[in-house]
């Protein structure tokens, strides 16, 4: 579709086409009628120009069709764009079950990615072709965006809360990814690259290299450490919210209203455990503010996501 195309970079996943698709189709629209609109001057311009013999009787005053016409047309034709790009913008935050996660922490200057298996890496992100994978990002400091050109794919990364976004890379290679929101005096170089390798590739890749543990294996030790096991067990006398089962459920609050659990929820909860709380239960749990840095709520959240069925 794009071939030919080479203003371009080739897109190289697989919502990058759609991308493309629509970005065509509204540069060939407004090329259109900005080109309409430059022959109609000039042909206005030199038949009304002073002391032409054009006919200027009667002008009429209400051609009710064209009134009509001019407006649902472009009515339905900008209200059709929306309708198709927001489609497209939410495929992007929809990843499909099953996508491969890999958390991505963005920092002053720097992108650190952690795999589920506990292998790390820097300005670099090594995926597989042809495979769904989400990325769960958030940042240590300040706003910046995560930006790969040819996978089309561009999200701000905030502090505070976690990022959702997918992708499936369509060819092998190496591919540029940028930080797209200014954030300090070296943000212009805080760049790197995401390598996709084919399937076996890649596993061989995850598997070697310096593996720390398991990321939920990391959680579920932290979570021991810190004492949450203490309440939250099934088996605790402290009456506390049950983890099994938790992640994705729909959780319904002392006020009322009702949440995802989703991974900013479970940050806030041990982070800002007043702000949220679960219906039925007392607010008692302390907040653990300072005494948990990024990787070890990553890890947290990892290991309550693995417990989100009964083993
Ligand atoms: Cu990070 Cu700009």
């Amino acid at each position: 579709m794009t071939d030919g195309f080479d203003t371009l970079l080739p897109a190289a996943s697989l919502l990058g086409h759609r991308v493309d698709v629509l970005f065509l189709f509204v540069s060939i629209l407004t090329g259109c009628v900005a080109l309409a609109i430059a022959i109609l001057l000039v042909v206005f311009t030199i038949r009304y120009r002073h002391g032409s013999k054009a006919d200027r009787s009667n002008p009429p005053v209400r051609i009710r069709w064209l009134e009509v016409t001019w407006i649902t047309v472009p009515l339905a034709i900008f209200l059709g764009i929306f309708g198709w790009s927001s489609l497209v913008f939410s495929q992007f935050h929809r990843p499909p079950r099953g996508a491969m996660q890999v958390h991505v922490l963005a920092k002053q200057w720097m992108w650190k990615i952690q795999h589920q298996n506990g292998r790390r890496e820097i300005d670099e992100l090594h995926i597989p072709l042809g495979r769904p994978v989400e990325l769960i990002m958030t940042s240590q400091d300040v706003i910046h965006s995560f930006f790969v050109p040819e996978f089309r794919a561009k999200q701000d990364v905030l502090p505070g809360r976690y990022m959702s976004l997918w992708f499936t890379a369509t060819r092998p290679g190496r591919f540029r990814l940028f930080c797209a929101e200014y954030c300090g005096t070296r943000h212009s170089g805080m760049h790197g690259q995401v390598i996709v390798m084919r399937p076996t590739e890649f596993a061989a890749w995850l598997a070697a290299g310096p593996a720390r543990d398991e990321l939920a294996a990391r959680g579920f030790e932290i979570y021991r450490r810190m004492g949450c096991s203490g309440c939250h067990e099934p088996t605790s006398t402290v009456h506390a919210p049950d983890l099994i089962g938790l992640f994705g459920r729909t959780v319904h609050l002392a006020d009322g209203t009702m949440v995802t659990a989703d991974e900013t929820y479970i940050r806030d909860s041990i982070l800002l455990p007043r702000k949220q709380v679960v219906v039925g239960f007392d607010p008692v749990m302390p907040s653990f503010q300072g005494q948990l840095d990024e990787d070890d709520l990553t890890a947290l959240i990892a290991y309550i996501k693995s417990r989100a069925s009964p083993p």
